[in-house]
């Protein structure tokens, strides 16, 4: 048996093509807002307060824009393999075609941090901001079933987290056009109100709190100056994650060869934009040093005098940002885990298509169940750099695997073709390895153990069921 068994692309189109498998109804707008829908959350609604307090100051805007390069590298390398294999296991299936079965599996194993981690993460900010919502209106829910008994404030179940996790889930199972018409609303809703907070922020500004703009830094790496411009990147590089899921989408594309490259770079584009004004509206409106809170946002906001509303609209931004980066992960965790058990590395059970709904149904179900589970009993809240580290290194693959496919394939149409390769892939690599870099130990360290239970689960489960290794051996 080889761990380099790849697979063949054209067994795998064909086969995507002939399967009554999922439904192809989604356009480009819709891919735009599904990427927009999965990017725009706690990233920038949480992190960017902490990161501009300990370690950019108002050169959080650099930091913004330097993950953002190293997105772009990628977004670039993924609308290229996303238009070449438009098939739903996105960075899987990519590494699947180009450099084998153990490299797709570890990465498959990777994405399940990004995306389901990752809906986990965001489900627990959303109980908590729903929680204050009801505050504001006087209702105070019992701390015992609105967070886990690890959260700063401990309770016993987060049922808030569970119920969110369970309606989307069953939105999900629905099917992928009425998914993305409730994506497509929430996007309108968050999308209006940042643009709102950086309007009225923009009167709000106080020009002394831009000096200095970079502050000095302390003597360690990572606290302001420039090193802390590059720490601040790799934090905040959690408000990116999400543009990469539209690519699982593909097979739910009506035309993937013009579409996919527009919500992919699309959607990146526009929420580059938002976060840079974003960020800067925030750093002048309050001073950096003030800004080391859960909810910057927050700060700022009484920071608006005489417009006690904002902060209410805002809060219901931030519900409406986490509710659809919740959609989108769960869609694309249930889309890989569909590839993966179609190609026999996964139970079958994942793959299971609904006959009515045309969905992975058992696959939303299952994930519904588990990711609902880490959100209500364990300290899963803290594990954003987790999700970080692994999508990053889904990005390193892809990049790497542009390059071997053009070696290998040259022959394949590329309806997009990413730009100076391999110059473009090159930097794509350094840029998001600099990141996963700047994570730190606890994060490095939690990602080994994590690659580790993958590898065991592949040697001992997934190797033995291999399709593609048993048409190797036939
Ligand atoms: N980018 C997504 C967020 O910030 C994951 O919530």
């Amino acid at each position: 048996m080889s761990l380099l068994a790849t697979k063949s692309l054209e067994a795998l189109l064909a086969q995507a093509e002939s399967e009554k498998g999922l439904k192809r109804s989604l356009g480009a707008m819709s891919l735009v807002a599904l990427g927009i829908g999965a990017i725009i959350g706690a990233g920038i609604f949480t992190l960017t307060g902490v990161a501009a307090a300990t370690h950019a100051g108002p050169a959080m805007v650099y930091s913004f824009i330097l993950a953002a390069i190293g997105c772009a590298f990628a977004g670039l390398c993924y609308s290229e393999f996303s238009t070449m294999i438009p098939i739903a296991g996105s960075a899987y299936t990519y590494s699947y075609c180009t450099m084998g079965e153990l490299i797709a599996w570890i990465i498959g194993w990777a994405l399940v941090l990004e995306y389901a981690v990752g809906a986990a993460t965001v489900s627990v900010s959303w109980a908590a901001t729903f929680d204050s919502i009801l505050l504001s209106f006087g209702i105070e829910l019992p701390r015992s079933i609105v967070a886990s008994p690890f959260a700063p404030q401990p309770g016993s179940v987060n049922l808030i987290a569970v119920i969110i996790i369970c309606i989307i889930s069953f939105i999900l199972i629905r099917g992928i056009q009425e998914s993305a018409t409730v994506n497509d609303i929430i996007v309108i809703i968050k999308v209006t109100v940042v643009i709102f907070f950086i309007g009225i922020g923009y009167f709000f500004i106080n020009y002394k709190n831009y000096h200095p703009f970079l502050p000095q830094n302390t003597g360690t790496f990572g606290a302001f100056g420039w090193s802390g411009v590059l720490a601040a990147a790799g934090q905040i590089f959690f408000a990116y994650i999400g543009f990469d899921a539209v690519s699982t989408a593909a097979q739910e594309a009506r035309n993937p060869k013009r579409d996919m490259p527009i919500g992919i770079i699309g959607s990146l584009a526009i929420c580059t934009v938002l976060y840079i004004l974003y960020s800067l509206v925030l750093t002048g409106i309050v001073n950096y040093k003030d800004l080391n809170v859960a909810a910057p946002l927050a700060v700022a906001v009484d920071h608006m005098k005489g417009l006690p509303w904002v902060g209410f609209l805002m809060k219901l931004g931030s519900l409406c940002g986490l509710t659809s980066v919740m959609l989108v992960m769960l869609l694309g965790q249930s889309r890989v885990f569909y590839s993966m058990a179609n190609d026999g590395l996964l139970p079958k059970l994942f793959s299971e298509i609904h006959p009515r709904f045309r969905t992975p149904w058992k696959s939303n179900l299952l994930l519904m169940i588990f990711v609902s589970l880490g959100a209500a009993f364990t300290p899963i809240a803290n594990l954003g750099n987790l999700t970080s580290i692994g999508t990053l290194f889904a990005f390193v693959v892809v990049c790497i695997g542009i390059v071997i496919m053009r070696k290998k394939r040259p022959d394949i149409p590329r309806p997009f073709r990413t730009p100076l390769v391999p110059l473009v892939p090159i930097l794509g690599v350094v840029v998001n390895l600099a990141l996963m870099a700047g994570l730190g130990l606890i994060t490095w360290s939690a990602f080994l153990i994590w690659m580790t239970i993958g590898l065991v689960i592949y040697f001992s489960y997934s190797r033995h069921r291999s399709t593609v290794q048993a048409a190797r051996t036939r």
